[in-house]
C-alpha cells in the first residue's frame, strides 16, 4: 500500500502530453507534495519531460513506474480511453490515483476501479478540478445561504471548433473522441452537483458513423422539479459559461465554466431594477491548485475518496453521459 514520506505525497505524472504539461507546475507548487517521477510510453520522452520539469526519475512504461517504491500517487493525464487500464494498473500496484476526466468511458468501469481501490486500500478520484475551484465553491456557499432562493435551473455550455489537426483526443474514436466525454462531463457534473441524479434526459445532436459526437444539446430533469439545459460542441463555438436560476435570483458563472474568473450574483424582483454583485477570483496559476491541495490533504489524512468529488458522483455522471450518448446514437445526424 502506498504511504507518504515524511508527511508529503510523492507524485508521479503519467503521460507527457497537453494536460500534463499544463498542470505539472501546479502539482509541484501544491504543497505537502513532491513530484518525483514521470512515466511515458517511451524512455526518451520521459527523460525529456523529467529534465524540463526537474523530476528525479523517468520511466519508459507505467509498469516500471508502478514497480518503484519511491512513488505514492500517480496523476494520469492520458487520453480518455486509456484511463481505465492505466488506473487499474496503478491501483493494483498500491498507488493512489488522481485521473483526468472522464475517469473511465463507462460507469461500470468506474465502479470496478472503485472496488480495486478499496481492495488495495488506496485513494481514487477523477480530476474534476471545476468542483474545487473558488468560483463553484463560492456559488455553492451562496446557494446554501439562500441568496438566490431555491435553485431551479441551470443553463451551461462549452464548445469550440476544434481544428481537425487539433488534439487527437477530440477526433479519434479509439481514444474516446467527441464533445460529450471531454466537455459534457463538466456540464453534467455541474448540473448533478446542484440537483442530484436526473430522472429524465432528452438529447439531440450529431454523431459521426465512427461514434465521435460533434455536438449535442441535452436537457436533464430532476425529481425536485429543477432542470438543466446543456450544450457541448467540437464544431462550433459555445461560450464557456453558465447560469443558475433560483426563485429569488441567479448566479452567472463567467468564463471559463470549469474555472470561472468571476461570478455575478443577481437579485431583485422585476419591475425593480436588478442588483448585480460581481465577485472576482484572480487566477492562481493554471487553476488546479485547489484540487491538488485538497487531494494531498486527503491522502495524507488517510482518506480513500474526497467528499467534494466522491466516486459515486463520477459514476452518476458517467451514467448520464451513457444515456445521452445512446440517445444521440439512436437518432444519428452527421451534420457538424
Ligand atoms: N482538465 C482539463 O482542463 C483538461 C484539459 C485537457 C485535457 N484534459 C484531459 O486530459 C487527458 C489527456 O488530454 P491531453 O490533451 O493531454 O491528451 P494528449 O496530449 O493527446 O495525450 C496525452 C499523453 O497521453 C500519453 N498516452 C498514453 N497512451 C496514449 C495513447 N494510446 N495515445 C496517445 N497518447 C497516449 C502520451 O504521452 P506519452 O507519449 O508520454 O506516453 C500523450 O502525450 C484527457 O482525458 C482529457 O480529458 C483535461
Amino acid at each position: 500500500m502506498a504511504g507518504s514520506a515524511g508527511g508529503r505525497v510523492r507524485w508521479a505524472v503519467v503521460g507527457t502530453g497537453g494536460i500534463s504539461r499544463r498542470t505539472v507546475r501546479d502539482l509541484i507548487a501544491s504543497g505537502d507534495a513532491d513530484v518525483v517521477a514521470v512515466a511515458s510510453r517511451t524512455q526518451e520522452t520521459a527523460d525529456a519531460f523529467a529534465a524540463e520539469f526537474g523530476l528525479a526519475a523517468a520511466f519508459g512504461s507505467l509498469a516500471d513506474l508502478c514497480a518503484s517504491d519511491a512513488v505514492d500517487a500517480v496523476y494520469i493525464g492520458t487520453p480518455h480511453s486509456t484511463h481505465f487500464a492505466y488506473a487499474k494498473t496503478a491501483l493494483e500496484a498500491g498507488k493512489h490515483v488522481l485521473c483526468e476526466k472522464p475517469l473511465t468511458m463507462t460507469a461500470d468501469e468506474a465502479i470496478e476501479l472503485g472496488e480495486i481501490a478499496r481492495r488495495h486500500d488506496v485513494f481514487l478520484m477523477e480530476a474534476m478540478w471545476m468542483k474545487f475551484g473558488p468560483g463553484v465553491q463560492r456559488s455553492l456557499e451562496l446557494i446554501a445561504s439562500g441568496v438566490i432562493g431555491e435553485p431551479r435551473f441551470l443553463q451551461a455550455g462549452l464548445g469550440y471548433p476544434v481544428p481537425e489537426d487539433g488534439p487527437p483526443r477530440f477526433w479519434d474514436a479509439a481514444l474516446g473522441g467527441g464533445a460529450l466525454y471531454d466537455m459534457g462531463v463538466y456540464t453534467v457534473a455541474l448540473a448533478q452537483l446542484l440537483f442530484g441524479t436526473p430522472t429524465s434526459i432528452t438529447a439531440g445532436g450529431a454523431m459521426r458513423p465512427d461514434g465521435v459526437d460533434l455536438h449535442e444539446s441535452y436537457q436533464l430533469e430532476f425529481a425536485s422539479g429543477a432542470s438543466a439545459q446543456l450544450v457541448t460542441s467540437i464544431t462550433f463555438l459555445v461560450p464557456p459559461r453558465g447560469w443558475i436560476g433560483g426563485t429569488r435570483g441567479s448566479i452567472t458563472l463567467d468564463e471559463p465554466l470549469f474555472s470561472p474568473r468571476s461570478i455575478r450574483v443577481t437579485t431583485g424582483r422585476p419591475p425593480a431594477p436588478p442588483e448585480v454583485e460581481t465577485i472576482e477570483f484572480p487566477p492562481e496559476d493554471v487553476g488546479y491548485l485547489p484540487m491538488f491541495r485538497a487531494v494531498n490533504a486527503a491522502i495524507l489524512a488517510g482518506e480513500r475518496e474526497h467528499p467534494t468529488h466522491p466516486l459515486s458522483a463520477t459514476v452518476d455522471v458517467l451514467r448520464t453521459l451513457e444515456q445521452i450518448r445512446s440517445l444521440l446514437a439512436s437518432a444519428p445526424s452527421t451534420k457538424g
